[in-house]
């Protein structure tokens, strides 16, 4: 089996020869955002994929995410090391529970977050990320808008924008949920000058611990700007790596039992293979591109 510093170096070669663009999300593990073009949220990274110059897009996250890469260059190639990586947030709506839960609010428009399948976002009026969903939401007219499919993220746009009513669906990230108060009130115990970083994908009790609820990428501006020099990452642990590397001078604190197995299924040996071998290609069906597209461009243009 070659090791490591081979396999980065058969990876840097091959990107070359194939005038391709390593993009990888704030969760992967460190060896594989070491060797990435771009790191950072789901945000971040849509707009990368959005303006890349090179012909292929290795895309180094979960299935939804790729996929939103290639909705946005259509006429690129977009590959993924282990295609199974999957969200199941984004596996908990379908297009036909979305068409149940709309159909009593005829008249309401539905954002979607990005953590879902193409063939949701086809059936959806905008989409949404971490970092701009509230902007998302407030850019819509109606005061009745429909939230899908995370019900945290939904609740805590709806604390931001009272004036909404927000009819929430009832999906959620289950690496999040499982962040308990109790661990927070621990963390905070042992290092009490900490201050507490949350995603809004985290429950209620979780949030209002937190003195910033943001998505990753505003994480990671957050520990750049802040004064604080210890900090409690209140997300997927896999975020600490970034942060550290970025604050070698401050301290962050993880959630240990907060990881996502699907964030972690890419490795080196699977990116050097993807890159060799041009598998693991994301097509989606042109119908369905179409409209989910609409959905998606709809939401970088009030980003
Ligand atoms: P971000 O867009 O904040 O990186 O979130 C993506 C995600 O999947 C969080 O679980
Ligand atoms: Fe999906 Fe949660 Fe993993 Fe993010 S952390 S990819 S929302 S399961």
């Amino acid at each position: 089996m070659a090791d490591q510093a081979e396999l980065a170096e058969e990876i840097k070669q091959l990107k070359e020869e194939r005038n391709a663009v390593i993009l990888a999300h704030n969760y992967q593990l460190p060896e594989i955002q070491d060797i990435a073009d771009f790191l950072g949220d789901s945000l971040d990274l849509s707009r990368q994929a959005a303006a890349t110059e090179a012909e292929v897009i290795i895309f180094c996250g979960v299935h939804f995410m790729a996929q939103t890469a290639k909705l946005l260059s259509p006429g690129k190639t977009v590959l993924m090391p282990d295609p199974s990586a999957g969200c199941p947030m984004a596996d908990m709506i379908t297009p036909e529970s979305l068409r149940e839960f709309r159909q009593p609010y005829p008249d309401a428009p539905v954002v979607s977050y990005v953590n879902t399948t193409a063939e949701v976002k086809a059936e959806s009026d905008i989409c949404c990320t971490s970092s701009n969903a509230v902007r998302v939401v407030e850019s819509l007219e109606p005061q009745t808008i429909l939230f899908t499919p995370d019900a945290n993220l939904g609740e805590w746009v709806q604390e931001q924008l009272p004036d909404k009513e927000i009819i929430i669906y009832p999906g959620h990230c289950y690496v999040h949920v499982h962040i308990r108060p109790e661990m927070i009130q621990e963390l905070k115990q042992e290092h009490p000058q900490a201050l507490v970083v949350a995603h809004p994908e985290c429950i209620k009790e979780v949030r209002d611990m937190a003195d910033v609820v943001t998505s990753t990428g505003g994480m990671i501006r957050f520990a750049r700007e802040s004064e604080a020099r210890q900090i409690i990452v209140g997300t997927e642990q896999g975020l600490c790596y970034p942060l550290r590397q970025e604050n070698p001078e401050k301290a962050f604190y993880e959630i240990k039992a907060a990881l996502c197995p699907n964030m972690k299924k890419t490795t080196l040996a699977k990116l050097a293979a993807c890159l060799r071998e041009m598998s693991g290609e994301i097509t989606i069906p042109p119908d369905v591109a179409e409209q989910a597209r609409a959905s998606v461009e709809r939401m970088v243009a009030v980003s």
